[in-house]
């Protein structure tokens, strides 16, 4: 199945041709829970929030013309990274490319998609570092995203509805 499994490489003006595929692996991906969830109903919110940044960047794995995952983020605003409250002092270099959002779909999990989207994902990127943000009722995936080269800097709450998360690091280019 992932034998052919296409990675493309997708950004800001690609949007709108994209933004249907985006919500649509999402509301697979999170089915059963998104009658019930109001932070994940605000999906649409999140890829036109992400997407409108013009350093977002977005790689979808197909296989044939289905979409199996994907991944996105974008550069985040100096002085606002999410490591700021917890790095001090702060890195000689602090552009960090915010890795926003993961998913891949049932039949291509544990098939070594996510992590080909992930690393496709942060090798066409120059920041030094990227961070991102993940749920610490999620331990199996903290652990994931330690094994791709990630550490834990400590925890954040973004919104008051949303769950609170660990922060992790990495340095780029991954090894
Ligand atoms: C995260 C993801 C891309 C990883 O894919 P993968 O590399 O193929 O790895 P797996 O799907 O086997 O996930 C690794 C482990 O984390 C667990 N896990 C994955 N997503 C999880 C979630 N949202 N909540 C709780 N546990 C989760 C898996 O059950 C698995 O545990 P297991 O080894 O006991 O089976 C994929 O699981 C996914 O799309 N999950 C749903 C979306 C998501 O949570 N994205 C991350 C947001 S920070």
């Amino acid at each position: 199945m992932t034998s052919a499994l296409e990675l493309r490489h997708y950004g800001h003006d690609d949007l709108s041709e994209i933004r249907q595929t985006l919500i649509g692996v999402h509301a697979d991906v999170h089915a059963e829970r998104m009658a019930d969830d109001e932070f994940r109903q605000k999906f649409p919110w999140f890829v036109d929030h992400w997407g409108s940044n013009p350093g977002f960047s977005c790689v979808i794995a197909y296989d044939g013309d289905e979409p199996a995952g994907f991944t996105y983020g974008a550069p985040g605003p100096e002085g606002r990274e999410w490591w700021r409250e917890h790095l001090d002092p702060a890195p000689e270099m602090p552009r960090t490319f915010h890795f926003s959002e993961l998913m891949v779909r049932e039949p291509w999990r544990k098939t070594g998609t996510a992590e080909r989207l992930h690393r496709a994902l942060m090798d066409a990127r120059d920041e030094p570092r990227a961070a991102l943000l993940v749920d610490v009722t999620h331990p199996k995936v903290e652990a994931l995203y330690a094994s791709w080269g990630y550490r834990k800097v400590g925890e954040d709450q973004p919104f008051p509805d949303s769950p609170v998360y660990a922060v992790m690091i990495a340095d780029l280019p991954l090894r």
